[in-house]
């Protein structure tokens, strides 16, 4: 009788050490011990071998590969098909991805366009032929948020053309005169005259380097664009801000032409005063939230949900206007919100955090962790402006020691290699550089 109950506490002891401990040897917190001395009180006469046990288990590591795993921003996927890499989101049971919803955020961004056009009937047409032109700066090809985004433009306007049920992404090159067969002219209906609505030109902003969503190559090609038909490009329009940006203080700024991104970085929210057209925020904010709170909650033992869709000890809940959560790709997605000239001013600051959200946690119930976190491209425009600042405003709050590591853009090497010795650090979140290379990371954690 008396054997049987001490291996019960012990097996509780070790339970409640081995859950909310994920601690590697560096840590020197001290909180788990003292939970479990507590269980172990409860059982007087075995209080000095509970304890001991529970000493042996906090100094035993955890695999790297049972550790909290948050992928973000780039959701493991097929990079040709979009399909998700479920291997990679059900790494272990305690991987999650975290991004937003593309789809959503993509139709809004098309009807952001299509109202914008509305509004402006009058003067959207700049040199009267008839055609409302546009050009497109594509971010990535293999992305699936940049295709949702090529795609959502392409539908609201109506010059996708579909294939296989889903509108073509595909780049169009040059199509000035209305050619290219991955899109199609289409007509609208302004204020009772009819226009022809053309995707002058679209292109993959990638630099001879490799890198993707790349400003600066979208700064020349509105460059090379306008200098052959400026005075048909009536919108430009971008996958997101850090191009759109760039083509607007490079040309469109400067010659009236309404521009559209998607981020709302704080320099493209600053710029609707100035005529950037709008911009859509993907609720950085609540993804940056969910990126580490995700983490905290794991490391800590308890349900994912606890300061997400329940309150958790400090009051801190976001609500289902913010987020969804996916069960079957273990996913959270952010919602998305237009910023146009009509609400920019509640979107001045990206940097900050979402007030529902920002109680400080308290240290002796959540401890310090160490997190190891890498942005997948230093000079990504939204990486670096916008999430990262989040982050490093949340970490705090949620007594997260995270090192942050940036990457080149190009290569996954580039920062699989600053991840020599996984065993320093209790969980891990993961920007990669190219969405297919899940298993570049996975297999240093399960050596
Ligand atoms: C952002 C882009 C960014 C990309 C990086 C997207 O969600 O909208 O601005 O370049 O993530 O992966
Ligand atoms: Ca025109």
């Amino acid at each position: 009788m008396k054997r049987k109950l001490v291996s019960i506490v012990l097996a509780t002891a070790m339970t409640a050490s081995l859950v909310a401990c994920g601690s590697s040897s560096s840590d020197t917190t001290t909180d788990t011990g003292s939970a479990t001395e507590e269980k172990a009180e409860e059982s007087t006469e075995e209080t000095a071998e509970s304890t001991e046990t529970a000493e042996a288990t906090e100094s035993g590591d955890v695999a790297n590969s049972e550790k909290p795993l948050v992928w973000f921003n780039r959701q493991p996927s097929n990079s040709s098909t979009g399909e998700l890499d479920m291997d990679a989101l059900n790494y272990n049971d305690k991987t999650y991805y975290v991004g937003f919803d593309a789809n959503q955020g993509a139709e809004l961004q098309g009807q952001m366009v299509v109202e914008y056009l509305e509004a402006h009937a009058d003067e959207i047409d700049r040199n009267g032929d008839g055609i409302i032109g546009y050009v497109l700066a594509i971010g990535d090809i293999g992305h699936n948020d940049s295709i949702a985004r090529t795609r959502g433009v392409r539908s609201a306007l109506g010059t996708g053309i579909e294939t296989d049920g889903a509108i073509d992404s595909t780049p169009a090159g040059t199509n000035v005169d209305g050619t290219a067969t991955v899109v199609q002219d289409a007509t609208i209906e302004l204020d009772g005259t009819s226009y022809t609505v053309r995707e002058l030109a679209s292109q993959e902003m990638k630099n001879s380097a490799g890198a993707t969503w790349d400003a600066a190559t979208a700064g020349n090609a509105i460059g090379t664009w306008s200098a052959s038909f400026g005075d048909q490009i009536d919108i430009v329009i971008s996958n997101n801000d850090g191009m759109g940006m760039s083509m607007f203080n490079a040309w469109s700024k400067e010659n009236a032409v309404p521009t559209f991104g998607y981020d709302a970085n704080s320099d493209a929210v600053a710029a609707i005063a100035e005529g950037y057209g709008g911009t859509i925020s993907q609720h950085a904010d609540v993804q940056a939230y969910l990126t580490l709170r995700v983490l905290r909650n794991l490391l800590d033992g308890v349900d994912v949900d606890t300061g997400i869709g329940t309150p958790d000890d400090a009051g801190n809940v976001l609500s289902d206007t913010d987020y969804k959560y996916v069960e079957e790709e273990r996913s959270y997605y952010a919602l998305n919100l237009a910023v146009t000239a009509d609400n920019y001013e509640n979107f001045m600051d990206a940097t900050q955090t979402y007030a529902p959200v920002s109680t400080q946690l308290d240290s002796t119930a959540h401890p310090t962790k160490n997190v190891w976190l890498d942005i997948y491209n230093a000079s990504d425009n939204f990486l670096s402006a916008t999430y990262q600042p989040l982050l490093q405003n949340y970490d705090d709050l949620l007594n997260l020691n995270v090192e942050y590591i940036g990457g080149d853009g190009q290569t996954e090497s580039n920062i699989t290699n600053r991840l020599g010795n996984p065993s320093q650090y209790d969980a891990f979140a993961i920007n990669m550089v190219k969405t297919d290379n899940a298993a570049s990371y996975t297999a240093l954690l399960d050596q």
